[in-house]
């Protein structure tokens, strides 16, 4: 069993992505080729939003969208104390203080009712985090964001394809962006990402900063640095998407055989009404994490824990000066998540052996 089967989608996609990955061998335009227009095109459509601009990870297109908002020292910028490192890290990188919140614990994702408290003369920017696949309260985050003039950048990374109120995850704030790593509800082969924004000005700021900052041949306006999605990267991503909608319809229906067979006997994924997750994850919370996780690893049942620790209590962090105990939720999260096999290929067969497995482990 493995835990997202990339194989399996390979085997059944095979003759579109090898004919779309031949087509950009064949033409030689490795760099800048017409799939990633297309891409950006098809995807700005497909979230709702008038631009679209491709970058080379997740990460690159968070720390472009923050570049082009001029975050830099001095400022602040708010963002949950528990999600995938990069979130935090592009803000530390342009000189700027994350200011970590805790996050709910039914969602695991920022909670708003600490926002205020967070919010000083220096806060620019809320970074909320789509974790697991289900939108963060943006409703909430954006009516924050604009009472103090806040820019509000959705790490859609992990929620691309989820909706709130029939919209779409990356299209509800300011900025939104999202990551193609291969393990993404949409994933390409290598790395990859794309920012989307309804602001004309900066998705154009976006197109050059991930070009170093070129507006002409050879002359540099603004600083930026090299994050172009590789156009072989567009178009695997071209060639999976006419097959998205079934597959984000395949991991509901994985996601529900999980909910029935396991309520009642472990916290499950919580999504609240208006939300529809894509299930990047499905992440349970128990106190037996380790022993359960254990327990299936001995029956051949791989999980995963996203994430064993919470931002502040990482080393890169420490300079910040939170206590261990700070963020409470966060903290407990981390001893407690266990992500299970989940993806759109997951036989009903395979997701009994991981349910009997747990109810066999746990109390
Ligand atoms: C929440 C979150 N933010 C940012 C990223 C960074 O994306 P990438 O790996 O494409 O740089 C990821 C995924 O890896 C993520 O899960």
């Amino acid at each position: 069993m493995r835990f997202i089967d990339l194989q399996a989608q390979y085997r059944a996609y095979q003759p579109a992505i090898d004919a779309a990955i031949r087509a950009v061998l064949e033409s030689a335009s490795f760099i800048n080729g017409p799939q990633v227009a297309q891409l950006e095109a098809e995807l700005a459509r497909f979230v709702g939003v008038d631009h679209a601009v491709g970058f080379a990870s997740g990460t690159d297109g968070l720390l472009a969208v923050l570049m082009a908002w001029g975050i830099g020292p001095g400022d602040e910028v708010i963002t949950p104390a528990f999600t995938f490192i990069a979130t935090a890290e592009v803000i530390a990188l342009l000189g700027a203080k994350p200011v970590f919140v805790d996050v709910d614990p039914d969602t695991l994702n920022l909670d708003p009712s600490h926002l205020e408290a967070a919010i000083t003369a220096r806060t620019r920017a809320i970074v909320p985090v789509s974790l697991y696949g289900q939108c963060a309260d943006l409703e909430a985050i954006n009516a924050v964001a604009a009472r103090h003039g806040l820019q509000c950048l959705e790490d859609g990374c992990q929620s691309f394809g989820a909706s709130q109120q029939g919209r779409r995850s990356c299209g509800l704030s300011a900025a939104g962006v999202t990551s193609f790593f291969p393990a993404k509800p949409l994933g390409c082969y290598g790395d990859g990402g794309m920012a989307f924004t309804n602001d004309g000005a900066l998705a154009e700021r976006l197109r050059v900063i991930r070009e170093h900052g070129q507006v002409a041949r050879y002359q540099h306006a603004v600083l930026g640095f090299n994050g172009r999605l590789d156009t072989i990267q567009a178009a695997v991503l071209l060639a999976k998407l006419p097959y998205f909608e079934a597959e984000i319809a395949a991991r509901q229906r994985v996601a529900d055989y999980y909910q029935t067979r396991l309520a009642g006997r472990v916290r499950l994924p919580v999504v609240l009404p208006g939300n529809q997750s894509v299930y990047a994850q499905f992440t349970i919370q128990t106190p037996h994490r380790d022993a359960v996780q254990h327990h299936l690893a001995l029956l051949g049942i791989p999980t995963a824990i996203h994430y064993p620790a919470p931002l502040h209590r990482q080393p890169i962090f420490s300079d910040l000066g939170h206590p261990e105990e700070a963020f409470p939720v966060a903290t407990q999260a981390a001893q407690e998540v266990l992500s299970l096999p989940m993806h759109p290929f997951l036989a009903t067969e395979e997701q009994d052996r991981v349910v009997d497995a747990l109810l066999h482990v746990l109390p």
